[in-house]
This record gives C-alpha cells, structure tokens and sequence, in this order.
C-alpha cells in the first residue's frame, strides 16, 4: 500500500465503528450470535468503510474468509470494526473485526473476523478505478 498522507487520512478517517447488543432475535439455537447475521452485520459496516473511503459506490464482490473464533452469547454488545487493508486498481479489501463487550464489565475481546472484497462501480455497474487521492475535507 501506498505511503502517500492522502492515502494513510483517508483510511484513518474512513474507518468505521458500529456497536450493537445481541437480542434473542439474532441467535441461533445455541443462544449465541447466529453466523449469517454476523455476515450480514460485517459486510454492512464493510461496504461503508469502502464507501467513505473512495466516496463512489460500491459492491461486494467477495468474502476472503471469516474466522468465528469465540461464540457471542445473547445479551452482549458487539462492537464491529470495518477498516480498508488494501486497494488496487478498481477493487479493496476491508477487514472487519467484532469484539464481545460484556455489558458488565468493562473488557472487550475479538470473537469474529473477516475480509470482504468491494469494487467502485458507475453508473452503469461496471468497475471504475478507485478514487483515493481526492482531497480530503475534514470537519
Ligand atoms: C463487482 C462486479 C461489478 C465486478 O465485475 P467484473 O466484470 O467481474 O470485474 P473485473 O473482472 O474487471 O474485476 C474488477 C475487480 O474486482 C476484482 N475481483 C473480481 N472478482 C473477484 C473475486 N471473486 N474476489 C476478489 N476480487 C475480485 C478483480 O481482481 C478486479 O480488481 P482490480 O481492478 O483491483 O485489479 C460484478 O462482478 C458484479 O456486479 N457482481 C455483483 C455484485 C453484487 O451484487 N454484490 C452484492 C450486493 S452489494
């Protein structure tokens, strides 16, 4: 990856932090944080750290591989941390880490991670280089 300032602030800033408790409606029969909502949890807060990152639209075009280290039990908080590792020509990679945060404790815990792949796409749904060197305007 490029050292460029541009670059390095824009992944900073493009960073993207979603906390969320785990109701009964989000488990599966164990109790715990059923996978496919965690998929669908990490590519959301993914597909928005790529987002803010180019300021194109963007898909999904892939999921590298998602570890499940630790079961999520009900009653959790989980925070979700998407952030951009790598960028080519019209294609980056996000990593998205979840950690449990007991809701009487004050520890954390990495439980889930992943890479997702997302493309800039126009107008026309085809792939566009990925703008990155725009200026940055910080608020
Ligand atoms: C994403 C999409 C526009 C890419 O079109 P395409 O014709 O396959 O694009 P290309 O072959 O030119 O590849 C574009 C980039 O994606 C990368 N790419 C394509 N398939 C990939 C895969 N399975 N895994 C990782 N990267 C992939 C290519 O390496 C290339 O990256 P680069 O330009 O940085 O080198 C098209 O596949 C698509 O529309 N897919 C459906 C997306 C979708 O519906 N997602 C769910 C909703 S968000």
């Amino acid at each position: 990856m490029t050292a460029s300032p541009i670059f390095q602030q824009r992944i900073a800033k493009s960073e993207t932090r979603v906390v969320k408790i785990v109701f009964p409606g989000n488990t599966n029969n164990l109790d715990t944080l059923f996978g496919g909502t965690a998929l669908q949890w990490m590519d959301e807060v993914a597909a928005i750290a790529s987002m803010r990152f180019t300021r194109q639209q963007t898909v999904t075009v892939s999921l590298d591989r998602t570890d499940f280290k630790r079961p999520i039990p009900a009653g959790n908080f989980v925070e979700l941390v998407a952030r951009v590792i790598d960028v080519g020509r019209t294609s980056m990679k996000v990593q998205v880490d979840i950690f449990i945060e007991p809701m009487d404790q004050d520890t954390r815990e990495k439980a889930i991670t992943g890479v997702f792949t997302f493309v800039t796409i126009n107008a026309q749904r085809e792939p566009v280089p990925v703008e990155w060197d725009k200026p940055l305007v910080v608020s």
